[in-house]
């Protein structure tokens, strides 16, 4: 037996237990003819202490076994931040049962080492406590999630990791077929299609952890490849879908975190827009817009004037800024295309310098919106979408900077009502913002069929924790001359749709219940419950900006015959 405990179950209770222990050398100190060392695995620690000359040569990162007697430390010597931290293991046998090199990374500064030698050593930085917690955080969220489905009658199922390309969004990940040449698999986005043909057949409840791949720019929270807990059901409305998935994220906080979560609210996505600039939005703090628009639009101040068919927003906050951070608000709030950025100092007067451009009645307006000591900042812009966005990055960068919100706190918002369409500049015609299989809001069929594309709302939802987008879904078309005229009007063939998902389409010709379903992001859902801002924390092996793993050097070139094989030639 290579060990009878592990380094975090011994105590007071053990003491005169003989004990062999099995782990990696944490630490080392002499002190006079003794040597005391820190055992670890991924339990915790033990102390160890021995004679010098048993412990010779010892370093740092060997894996060693010790075999001893439990005793207890000595008067004042206990570790109370240790579990083990009332006992230390005297070594009668110390067997080394593999060396280690210096390491070479610092695990002890890790915020010293460059991101790429923390990928390509991950090993090493996988064995830090911080990142254990990590993935034992990620798992638990997957048991809780396993747990919870099943007792409400979902079924697992796998799909296929070999598919066909549709588009969906982000770029395909391809995979050459050597039997069929010139043939390509894609690997799924998600396993949207799929989930929903399972609903054909039956299988009502359906429920995957599943692994997604999207040839995406990356950011800190996106990678080429991430995991979903994929969701579809049947006979369901979205009342219905949103009050299963409130009751895993409720069971899941408790069961994880010990936290209550209270009754989580439902804002349109018009709403969050109008008040938060952000179909995401972060409710932890206030600072919600105020709208200036009908006011002010009729303005001599050209800016005012200007955004008569946009927006005015402001947002108040009760702090002093100097014209330095103004600037650095401003720089945000043009990255998102606004002008500039005004701002107005709040207290028994309005101060700022656009106020020789006001008449009197207007600046009392402004005053009267407001109350109490601080800064009024404002957007205005011939775009309201514009307005709303770039004040609403400003918005965070201002909570961020002051702090205005608990960071061991969770705001949950679902966001409903999402646009069914978006104008896409790059492609000169409407696009789905979700899917084109997602449902139009019943009340605006009209819309829809008059060919007011811009102003039709769909059934697709998202949950937004801490202002990140933790998951989404939507109610699914399922009547198939609706789903003939969404197609239409995206300017989708029906060659172009039967070649693209035709085996949907078939499959919805033989009886197909009304479904929708959702999909939560398990890196994003890990990372906000461990407090990580990056997925890559909660990720064994993850990529690095540059979608490449250092650790494995993938991508990487193959050989000609692998390609000849394929019957791929690589181009210039
Ligand atoms: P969607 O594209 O919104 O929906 O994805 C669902 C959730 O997955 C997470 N996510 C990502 N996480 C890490 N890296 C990425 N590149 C990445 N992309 C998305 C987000 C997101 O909310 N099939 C639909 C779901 C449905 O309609 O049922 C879908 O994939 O947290």
């Amino acid at each position: 037996m290579y060990r009878t405990h592990t380094c975090n179950e011994l105590s007071a209770k053990d003491v005169n237990q003989k004990v062999t222990l099995a782990g990696w050398v944490n630490k080392v100190r002499s002190f006079g003819n003794l040597v005391f060392i820190d055992l670890r695995d991924r339990y915790g620690l033990t102390q160890v202490v021995c004679d010098k000359d048993k412990a010779e040569g010892l370093k740092r990162e060997y894996v060693v076994q010790f075999s001893g007697t439990v005793k207890k430390r000595q008067e004042g010597q206990d570790n109370k931040s240790l579990a083990t931290g009332e006992i230390e293991v005297e070594a009668s046998s110390i067997n080394v049962l593999s060396e280690s090199a210096v390491i070479p990374i610092d695990l002890d500064n890790i915020d010293n080492v460059s991101e790429d030698n923390r990928l390509k050593y991950r090993y090493l930085d996988l064995r830090r406590k911080q990142m254990q917690d990590n993935l034992i955080t990620r798992y638990k969220i997957t048991k809780v999630a396993r747990d919870y489905f099943e007792k409400n009658n979902f079924l697992e199922i796998e799909t296929p990791i070999l598919g066909k390309s549709t588009p969906e969004g982000a770029r395909d990940y391809l995979v050459p077929s050597r039997v069929n040449k010139g043939k390509f698999y894609a690997l799924p986005q998600s396993p949207q299609l799929f989930k929903q043909i399972l609903m054909v057949s039956g299988f009502d409840r359906y429920l995957q952890i599943v692994k997604c791949f999207r040839d995406e720019d990356l950011r800190a929270d996106r990678q080429p490849e991430f995991t979903q807990i994929d969701l579809e059901m049947s006979f369901v409305e979205e009342k219905d879908v949103i009050s299963v998935m409130n009751g895993f994220i409720k069971t899941l906080f408790k069961e994880v975190k010990g936290l209550d979560v209270g009754e989580i609210p439902t804002m349109t996505y018009k709403d969050a827009m109008e008040k938060y600039g952000s179909d995401k939005p972060d409710i932890r703090f206030g600072l919600e817009f105020i709208d200036f628009t009908a006011e002010l639009s009729s303005s001599e101040f050209k800016v005012f004037s200007g955004a008569a068919n946009g927006g005015i927003k402001g947002i108040f906050v009760p702090s002093e800024f100097s014209g330095k951070q103004v600037k650095k608000y401003e720089e945000v709030a043009k990255l998102y295309k606004a002008k500039g950025l005004i701002a107005l100092s709040v207290g028994d007067e309005l101060e700022g310098g656009i106020l020789k451009f006001l008449s009197p009645s207007e600046i009392s307006l402004i005053k009267s919106k407001v109350s109490g000591k601080g800064t009024l900042f404002i957007v205005a812009d011939p775009a309201r979408s514009i307005a709303n966005e770039a004040l609403g990055r400003v918005r965070l960068e201002i909570a961020r900077n002051l702090e205005l919100f608990d960071k061991s706190k969770f705001g949950f918002v679902w966001i409903t009502e999402f646009p069914l369409f978006e104008w896409s500049e790059e492609e000169g015609r409407f696009m789905s913002v979700h899917h084109p299989f997602t449902m139009p809001h019943p009340e605006d069929l009209d819309k829809l069929y008059a060919g007011d594309l811009g102003s039709v709302r769909s059934l697709a939802y998202d949950i937004a924790i801490n202002g990140n987008e933790a998951g989404g879904g939507s109610i699914r078309i399922h009547d198939k001359k609706l789903q003939a005229k969404i197609f239409e009007l995206l300017g989708i063939s029906e060659e172009d749709a039967a070649s693209k998902f035709g085996f949907l389409l078939e499959a919805f010709k033989y009886g197909v219940p009304p479904h929708g379903g959702l999909a939560f992001g398990l890196d994003r859902l890990a990372a906000m419950m461990t407090g990580n801002d990056s997925i890559k924390e909660v990720m064994a092996f993850p990529k690095n900006k540059a979608a490449y793993s250092p650790l494995d050097e993938a991508p990487n070139v193959v050989d000609d015959k692998q390609l000849a094989e394929l019957g791929i030639k690589v181009r210039d």
